[in-house]
């Protein structure tokens, strides 16, 4: 029986066989949380208490080691993100590459810095720690993209074309 912490989230019909599908492929419970967190994320676009709340029940888990994984990944929103979410990465190589000096373009060009949403909801941005492409640095990730390489007049540009409503991977060339 359902208690009142699960009533308000349940996999969609789509989610629940996929969410079936993952635990045999893993093993164990404990393992199957990070990609059973990203389909109830990928269900709302971020997760609420109820949704933890849920993939701990499902798996077995307590509340608070749920709660302890998505508070460590940067990947996961605990409230809905902008329609741009910016990720932009601050750690060592994009550090020494300028990433403050791209924070502070985004700031300029769109009002808002880390961990702040602009009022109309377009854009949320916030910064993080590696996210692997440091080779081509530096770099951030948006709309499920990388956009690597990043230099003020390439920011300015991807930034400008989602104000604009057009595909920011448009302007994804130097
Ligand atoms: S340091 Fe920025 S992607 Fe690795």
């Amino acid at each position: 029986m359902e208690n009142a912490a699960t009533a308000t989230f349940a996999f969609t019909t789509e989610n629940e066989a996929r969410f079936q599908e993952l635990l045999p492929k893993y093993p164990t419970k404990q393992a199957v949380v990070i990609p059973a967190l990203w389909l109830a994320h990928d269900q709302n676009g971020y997760l609420t208490p109820e949704a933890m709340d849920y993939v701990a029940q499902r798996l077995e888990q307590s509340p608070v080691s749920v709660y302890a994984v998505v508070e460590f990944y940067t990947m996961f929103h605990t409230s809905p993100p902008g329609k741009h979410h910016i990720q932009l990465c601050r750690t060592i190589t994009c550090d020494m590459l300028g990433c403050d000096n791209l924070a502070g373009l985004i700031h300029d060009e769109i009002g808002i810095g880390p961990g702040e949403q602009t009022p109309d909801g377009l854009f949320s941005f916030e910064m993080v720690e590696c996210l692997g492409s440091c080779g081509t640095g530096p770099m951030m990730r948006m709309d499920n993209r990388y956009f690597e390489n990043l230099t003020r007049d390439k920011l300015q540009r991807v930034l400008r074309a989602c104000k604009e409503g057009r595909d920011s991977a448009e302007e994804d060339r130097d």
